[in-house]
């Protein structure tokens, strides 16, 4: 089994936040993948998906199933992160008010993502952008 879909994920808009990751954990179950390993991948999906809508100007989501592995690769086109080690701190965020009041910017992502994958690799570039791969092993 070969699976590889991208999905584009737009910035600012919380209208449709959460979509990608409800896809992808449509297509998990379709296939039968075990409880246990669609939710730590649901997690992170979404809150990737989320930076995306709110940090990003936008990107794309790969979601890539293989036989040993769950690939997610997260990319954007800007404007990067400019401390990776701070925003991978516990608690840190640049969220706005106006975003935390919609109940995000806890600062739990980043970290959250690399807790729940097997995999974790973030690279970013100011003013280039940020790429993120998780992998789960099946
Ligand atoms: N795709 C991204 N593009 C730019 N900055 C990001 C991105 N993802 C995360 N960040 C930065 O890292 C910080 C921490 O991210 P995260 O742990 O998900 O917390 P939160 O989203 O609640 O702020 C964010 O507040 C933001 O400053
Ligand atoms: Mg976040």
């Amino acid at each position: 089994m070969m699976i590889k879909e991208t999905y584009a994920v737009a910035a600012n808009d919380m209208s449709v936040a959460g979509d990608v990751s409800a896809s992808i954990k449509r297509q998990m179950k379709r296939l039968g993948i075990p409880n246990q390993i669609m939710r730590r991948v649901s997690v992170c999906t979404y809150e990737a998906e989320i930076n995306l809508v709110i940090h990003s100007d936008g990107g794309e989501i790969d979601f890539e199933i293989s036989e040993e592995e769950i690939r997610v690769h997260v990319r954007d086109v800007g404007p990067g992160i400019p401390d990776l080690e701070k925003a991978m701190t516990e608690g840190f965020s640049t969220a706005t008010s106006e975003v935390r009041n919609m109940g995000f910017g806890a600062g739990m992502g980043l970290p959250n993502m690399k807790r729940n994958a097997d995999g974790f690799s973030i690279e970013s570039e100011v003013g280039k952008g940020t790429d993120i791969v998780m992998t789960f092993n099946i």
